[in-house]
Formats: C-alpha cells, sequence, structure tokens
C-alpha cells in the first residue's frame, strides 16, 4: 500500500507577515512542478492570510497550527475553524507537545478538535508523542496508545480517511535529538496496530503517519525513505526555504 508523503513545516511562534511573504516566494519556485509527496505549511494565526494568498496557485497547502473545537463564540484568543476556512486555510495542526504541555490540552480536547476538523473537511494532523520520562520507564507503547484511542473516540472508518497521524517524541522536539530510524518505525507500526484496532486494517493501512522531532536536511533521508514513515513536520529545519527545501527534496 503506498502512501503518498507528506512533508509540512511548522513555524510556531516564528515571523512576521513580511518574513512570511518572503519565505514563500523564495521556496515556491523551488517546488514548482513538484508533485512525488504533499507539502504543507503551518504559520501563525496572524500569518495565515499573508501565507495563504502568497501560495495561492500553487500545490502548496497552508493550515493552522491549532483551532478551538467551538465553531465560534465568546473564547478570546482562541481561531475558529470557520475563520480558518474563510481565508483559505486547508489543514490544520491538533495537539502539538506544545500546546499540551504549556496550553494543558488533553486527549479529549484534542478528540474534541479532531471532531470539529472532521466536520469541516479540515484536514487534521494529530500529533502524539511520549515525553523523556515516558520513554526512559518503558512506558512509549501504553502512552503512544492512549493518546490514540483518546484523539479518536467517537471516530468512524468511513470519517477517518482525511487524518493524518505525527508522532513527535516530545523529546526529540527543538533538542537536536532524532528518533533513529528503527525507534521511529517502532512507534509508527505500534500506532498503525492501535489504529487497526479502534478503526480496522483498511483505514490504518492508509492512514499518514509523520514522523516530527529535529528532522534536518541531514537526517530526512534516513528518516523519510522508510516506507512505514510517511513524511516529516518539521520545526526548527522548515523556517529557512533552503533548509526546508533540502528536506523536502530528502
Ligand atoms: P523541531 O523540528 O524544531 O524539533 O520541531 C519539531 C516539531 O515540533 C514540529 O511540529
Amino acid at each position: 500500500m503506498s502512501r503518498k508523503k507528506l512533508i509540512a513545516a511548522n513555524w510556531k511562534m516564528y515571523k512576521t507577515p513580511s518574513e512570511a511573504k518572503a519565505f514563500v516566494d523564495a521556496f515556491l519556485p523551488t517546488v514548482a512542478g513538484y508533485t512525488r509527496d504533499e507539502i504543507a505549511l503551518f504559520p501563525s494565526p496572524v500569518l495565515l492570510p499573508t501565507v495563504i494568498e502568497a501560495a495561492k496557485g500553487s500545490s502548496v497547502a497552508v493550515g493552522a497550527q491549532n483551532i478551538y473545537f467551538a465553531e465560534e463564540g465568546a473564547f478570546t484568543g482562541e481561531t475558529s475553524i470557520l475563520q480558518l476556512k474563510a481565508v483559505g486555510g486547508t489543514h490544520t495542526l491538533i495537539g502539538h507537545s506544545e500546546r499540551r504541555q504549556y496550553f494543558g490540552e488533553t486527549d479529549e480536547i484534542v478528540n474534541k478538535k479532531l471532531h470539529t476538523a472532521l466536520k469541516h473537511g479540515i484536514v487534521p494532523v494529530v500529533c502524539i508523542g511520549e515525553v523523556l520520562a515516558e520513554r526512559e520507564a518503558g512506558q512509549t507503547e501504553q502512552v503512544l496508545k492512549t493518546q490514540v484511542t483518546g484523539a479518536f473516540a467517537g471516530i468512524t472508518p468511513e470519517a477517518a480517511a482525511p487524518i493524518v497521524i505525527a508522532y513527535e517524541p516530545v523529546w526529540a522536539i527543538g533538542t537536536g535529538k532524532t528518533a533513529t530510524p528503527e525507534m521511529a518505525v517502532d512507534a509508527h507500526r505500534i500506532v498503525r496496530a492501535e489504529v487497526a484496532k479502534l478503526l480496522g486494517s483498511d483505514v490504518a493501512s492508509k492512514i499518514r503517519i509523520l514522523y516530527g522531532g529535529s528532522v534536518k536536511p541531514d537526517n530526512a533521508t534516513a528518516l523519510c525513505s522508510q516506507e512505514e514513515i510517511d513524511g516529516a513536520l518539521v520545526g526548527g529545519a522548515s523556517l529557512k526555504p533552503d533548509s526546508f527545501l533540502a528536506i523536502v527534496k530528502y
């Protein structure tokens, strides 16, 4: 079963609108006509209109780093999925470890956001991953199963097709420590088996599982060429067009 890979940039809380536009203007010509993999950019909400406008007519998708589960209302500081759709965003990250760590997002919140994204036809990239203490305590498998089960509560096999999962071991994020391809493949197999248990083997064989955590130009090939790894979610190394391009063209 061959799955089209997705190479995605999570810019986190970096870039001004002019810096974001300069990135897209420099990056797009270098991937014109490129069809091997899908490419997506995840800028901060205030940058979305600029990046979407700059990427218009290209095959590069643009999404949010986070959406709220309610469609609208008195939720100061949050971004609504209706707003994301209205400006032309097509994807969203859900449950990034920084959201879990600093903003108290639980598996229950992740689940509600996943339902909202699917309802509105936005491609959800659900982020999961263990912290260092969990890995060292031999709990990685259990943590991943719990996160997948929690995120997928109430999701039917029919609704699940657009879902992308990103396995991002928290100890590898922004640390320069990457999971070895073997470690990533092991984790992806655990996640895929859990998806099979919950939603059946057909969904599991089609669902894309990205790896994230210190992906750089010099380790992207070893990771992304694994059959079990369906692409990358890149933080720091996605901020410069050259570096992100080198990962896209691993
Ligand atoms: P780094 O690539 O900077 O480790 O970040 C990974 C990440 O969190 C992507 O979502």
